[in-house]
């Protein structure tokens, strides 16, 4: 028989839960946004903070340059692929706050309409529309006002605008103001009762995140340095991952991911197969899939694998369990996600992309053949693989069983991936 008490404390539990549910309050992480990974575009690594809208007008962060971009997500496909989010970074603000409500002002000459504007305009063509703002005193390249001290006046701005996602930057803050700052803005974001997407810094910020707490207030975490526009910049972000896999793999899933930084597909200094395999590690890792690019001057090939219908559901795999490195050497790395379908057994499929990091003493950047047994990278399933290149979608390879070689060839500083689909039991 359950006491009085207890069933007292079950019943105001049960409120509580009806309650935050129907007011849309979650402590946290638990706002139920971001079941996979957010797919969409942000300005800041190729458009940076340029203010000069006289002498860079298709350039400068302005209204024009997104409501550009809302129209190409959707005119050249990407929004029908799920790239949904269009985000705002740095340098959209006023230097100063408004003299007597005390609120933040979009700049008047590059962003005229407003932001409530804008966001009616990006939500007209069915995307969501996300903002940039900073835990501390300042932003960090334009240095505009931070939210330090404004908590709840700019969450509910951003909310009165009709943000579905904010990035909170983390300059111009000390250690404890980030540490109190987080969660105090995420809590303030659920008050207003707005459903937004919490994307943190923070980690970026410390020397030794607790993955564990910053799980618990954010929907996406920065884990690492800005990305630059060359596969140096890739793999080096691939190297902190693997480095801290451990921590980063423990604490990410549905709901909560770690953030690598933006695609840099369609630039100027990635080779098509350094896009190849930006592409297919961030799947790998569950990684947000967030654009930064010029989407009217992306060449038809990289458009292409940026709407790779299989590697997207790799990335977006409902599982969300994020992948690993399995395997490194100076030549090879071979990283691993269990995805969907899971047989009778229990026994997961794979997304397995094969690295060539090159460094041969002869001939450094040349294709290489790299083999391995299935089993040796826990591919066990006694029932077997079918296996598709990715980036051939109409490529089926065959059934492989754990006990088989499989024999991929890789193009230097580029990547093969496959997916190894669980055979069911006969
Ligand atoms: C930091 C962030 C970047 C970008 C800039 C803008 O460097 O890490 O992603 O938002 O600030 O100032």
């Amino acid at each position: 028989m359950m006491s009085t008490e207890r069933l007292a404390h079950l019943l105001l539990a049960l409120i509580w839960i009806w309650f935050c549910s129907a007011v849309g309050y979650a402590d946290g992480l638990e706002n139920g946004l971001a079941r996979t990974p957010p797919m969409g575009w942000m300005p800041f690594e190729r458009f940076q903070c340029t203010v000069d809208c006289v002498h860079y007008p298709r350039d400068c962060i302005s209204e024009s340059l997104f409501k550009r971009t809302a129209d190409l997500l959707v005119s050249e496909g990407y929004a029908a692929m799920g790239f949904q989010y269009l985000i705002i970074d740095d340098c959209w603000m006023e230097s100063f706050r408004d003299t007597i409500t005390q609120k933040l002002l979009p700049d008047r000459e590059r962003f005229p309409s407003g932001m409530a504007a804008l966001s009616h305009y990006i939500h007209g063509r069915g995307l969501k529309f996300g903002i940039y703002h900073d835990v501390g005193r300042k932003t960090c390249m334009f240095g505009g006002p931070g939210a330090l001290g404004h908590f709840q006046l700019d969450a509910q701005t951003f909310a009165d605008w009709g943000a579905d996602y904010v990035k909170l930057d983390g300059c111009y803050a000390t250690g404890y103001e980030r540490d109190t700052g987080y969660p105090a803005f995420g809590k303030a974001m659920n008050r207003t009762g707005r459903q937004m997407v919490y994307s943190c810094s923070w980690p970026f910020y410390k020397e030794k995140p607790d993955y564990r707490l910053i799980a618990k207030h954010c929907n996406l975490w920065r884990f690492a340095t800005d990305i630059k526009d060359s596969y140096t910049s890739v793999f080096e972000i691939m190297e902190l991952y693997r480095r801290n896999q451990q921590q980063l793999l423990a604490h990410a899933g549905p709901g909560r991911w770690n953030d690598p930084d933006m695609l840099v597909l369609g630039n100027f200094h990635l080779s098509y197969d350094a896009s190849r395999l930006q592409l297919a590690i961030w799947s790998v890792i569950a990684a947000p899939l967030i654009m930064t690019n010029d989407l009217e001057t992306v060449r038809p090939e990289i458009k292409q694998l940026l709407q790779n219908r299989e590697i997207i559901a790799i990335n977006q795999d409902l599982l969300g369990i994020p992948g690993r490195c399995v395997r490194t050497s100076k030549h090879f790395q071979v990283w691993l996600r269990p995805v969907t379908p899971v047989n009778d057994l229990g026994r997961h499929s794979f997304a397995v992309a094969f690295v060539n990091r090159g460094n041969f003493s002869h001939c450094p950047l040349c294709p290489r053949q790299f083999q391995v047994v299935l089993e040796h990278l826990g591919l066990d399933s006694p029932t077997g693989y079918y296996v598709v290149d990715l980036f051939k979608s109409s490529r089926h390879l065959g059934m492989f069983k754990p006990n088989d070689a499989f024999s991929t060839r890789i193009n230097p500083e580029g990547v093969t991936f496959y997916k190894f689909t669980v055979a069911p039991l006969l």
